[in-house]
């Protein structure tokens, strides 16, 4: 007998496990199974579902066959498992460690199967089907009053600038061709994402304090910078050091294309100065809850973050935005983060405003904005 078939006849059969992202819910009579490791979703047979229910420790073929004689035999299994191979849904050899098997699966199935894949050429599109949308069926009240006795207020006290700012904060959506100055930058990258305070928490080790607060001080967003018009400041995309209060270049290239594009194509950021893309380094939670619960928090975190820049921006004179339309896998890719252990949650921008748009600042100009 040759040696090789010999090493052949000898070698162990291949064991196979199934990726630990699954998460199945029925759809009308389908069951359907999203695999949040890919962020694929597919209908799932009988067969299949026998095959998957075996995978969990890794098993071979000829366990499968002898377990389920019903699918009809090895050459019938070898066939489903080359299928489940190619949809990457189980994997010969593949270890059980992922990071979000903590959080699975709620968190997992949420975030994963949140993201978007899609989105339409001209984001005036929604607007134009919720227009057709309210004729018959208006949106809900957008306040709640409830009858009973009521206590009048007194009128709401100043808080001086603090008030000023918050009634001025605005959603920009047009802006001039004025740069953003690096100074202001600096401002509103110290303000909204630096680290004010170093702090230590008893046994555990050193924590950041920051302008907003953060569940269990945890903080675990992150901020990139993609520049387009900082005056003193080239166009490129950056890092920033929250505790070194710097920028560190990444290399990648920036322009407004890449800018509109990230942004699920809204034009009418094309000329925003910046953005700042808001990704979360997942373990740093993780690392201290446990429960899925937690995922909450770093999207609230991403909130406040969110809120403290387009105020910081309002008191800078600048234009501010918030926005939840990017593509979670371009940014990703565009950022070097591998969407797994952090991924982009959010994003915001600033640009200066443009002249005569104090009064509908968020208003989408109907030329130009494709
Ligand atoms: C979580 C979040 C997501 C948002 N996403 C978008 C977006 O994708 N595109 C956009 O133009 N505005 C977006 N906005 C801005 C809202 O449209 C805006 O806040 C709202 O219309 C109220 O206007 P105001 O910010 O001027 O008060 C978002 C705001 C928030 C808080």
């Amino acid at each position: 007998m040759p040696a090789q078939t010999r090493r052949q006849l000898a070698a162990p059969p291949a064991r196979y496990r199934r990726s630990p992202g699954l998460v199945m819910h029925w759809a009308g009579s389908e069951l359907v199974c999203t695999d949040c490791v890919s962020g694929r979703r597919f209908a799932v047979s009988p067969e299949a579902l026998s095959v998957l229910v075996r995978l969990d420790g890794g098993t071979s073929a000829a366990a499968i066959a002898a377990a389920h004689p019903e699918i009809g035999g090895l050459a019938a299994i070898d066939d489903l498992l080359a299928q489940l191979v190619r949809a990457k849904v189980i994997a010969p050899g593949v270890n059980g460690a992922w990071p979000w098997t903590t959080w699975m699966p709620e968190a997992a199935f949420f975030h994963f199967g949140t993201k978007a894949t899609r989105f339409p050429a001209d984001p005036r599109q929604h607007d134009r089907e919720l227009r057709a949308k309210a004729v018959d069926s208006p949106p809900p009240a957008p306040v709640k009053a409830i009858a009973g006795r009521a206590t009048t207020l007194p009128a709401a006290g100043d808080l001086g600038g603090l008030t000023r700012v918050l009634r001025e904060r605005r959603t920009w959506r047009n802006f001039s061709a004025a740069k953003v100055g690096l100074p202001e930058m600096a401002t509103l990258l110290q303000t909204t994402f630096g680290v004010q305070r170093w702090g230590t928490v008893k046994g555990q080790g050193r924590v950041v304090l920051k302008t907003s607060p953060s569940a269990g001080a945890r903080h675990p967003i992150e901020a990139y910078l993609l520049a387009a018009n900082v005056k003193g400041l080239s166009a490129g995309i950056y890092h920033y050091d929250s505790a070194r209060h710097r920028l560190v270049a990444l290399k990648r290239k920036m322009s407004k294309g890449l800018l509109v594009r990230v942004l699920a194509n809204q034009q009418y950021f094309a000329d925003a100065a910046a953005i700042v893309i808001m990704s979360a380094v997942f373990a740093r939670s993780m690392w201290k809850y446990p429960s899925s619960r937690a995922y909450r928090a770093i999207l609230i975190d991403a909130g406040h973050l969110g809120q403290t820049f387009c105020l910081a921006a309002t008191a800078l004179g600048l234009a501010p935005f918030s926005t939840m339309a990017f593509r979670e896998h371009e940014v990703d890719s565009v950022l070097g983060i591998d969407g797994v252990s952090e991924g982009a949650m959010y994003v915001v921008g600033v640009g200066t405003r443009a002249a005569g748009h104090e009064g509908r600042p968020g208003r989408i100009a109907t030329r130009g904005t494709t």
